[in-house]
């Protein structure tokens, strides 16, 4: 069979990351978090005292970090320069600075040709999970899903993650990132002309995974 290519946008909290990890791996597929790239070379920026309020200072160094991503869905993993980082990625402090991080254009560029490279080399094919998968990295993919949830049922499963954490404060930080993401210059967040478009608010995420392989199979 043709490797088949599966590109999952849409904001946060709409339940993209367990989606796409469970299909990748109930069809035998590897799969790709670009959230997770975007965030580690936010971490490095952090790590590194660049001043991530300065896109200039940030596109003067985009080149020096090695982002390696590993694209098991059974154990995905993520180093810079070598370093473990799946667990420093998720603080608070990165979640809060990746998207002026993400914003400027050579960071993009960047690791948009690491996410082209990673999805030319899986044999049988890839589930890709972002914001500009289906608009901009990957625009011939054979099949696009668009996932959106109401902000109040991606507020609550976020602050359900974060174990906890307040829910008006994660629905305020989340709707913030969002817009952040969505009226960025350079490929934004949004959803392509021919993606499907899952509203996931009252669906289990059982329900979503088995809409998306059916939709995974048609294609293929
Ligand atoms: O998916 P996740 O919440 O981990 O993504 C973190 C951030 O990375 C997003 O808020 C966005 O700023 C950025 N991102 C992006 N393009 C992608 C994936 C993520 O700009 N394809």
């Amino acid at each position: 069979a043709q490797p088949v290519i599966v590109a999952i946008d849409g904001p946060s909290g709409t339940g993209k990351s367990s989606t796409s990890k469970a299909v990748a791996g109930r069809l035998g597929l590897s799969y790709l978090d670009t959230g997770a790239q975007y965030r580690a070379i936010t971490w490095w920026m952090v790590n590194n005292g660049i001043d991530i309020e300065d896109p200039s200072a940030i596109a003067a160094v985009t080149d020096k970090p090695e982002i390696v991503s590993g694209t098991d869905p059974a154990h995905p993993t993520i180093t810079v320069d070598g370093v473990d980082v799946a667990g420093p990625i998720r603080t608070q402090e990165v979640t809060s600075k990746v998207s002026a991080v993400s914003a400027v254009p050579e960071v993009r560029a960047r690791i948009t040709e690491l996410q082209r490279s990673l999805a030319a080399a899986a044999d049988q094919g890839i589930v890709v999970e972002g914001r500009d998968i289906g608009t901009t990295v990957l625009p011939d993919a054979d099949l696009k899903i668009f996932l959106t949830a109401s902000p109040e049922a991606r507020a609550a499963r976020r602050s359900g993650e974060l174990k906890g954490a307040d829910v008006n404060s994660t629905r305020e930080a989340l709707i913030k990132r969002d817009a952040a993401d969505s009226s960025r210059k350079t490929s934004p967040l949004a959803k392509a002309d021919d993606a499907v478009e899952v509203d996931t608010t009252a669906l289990t995420l059982t329900q979503v995974i088995e809409c998306v392989v059916t939709l995974v199979e048609e294609k293929r």
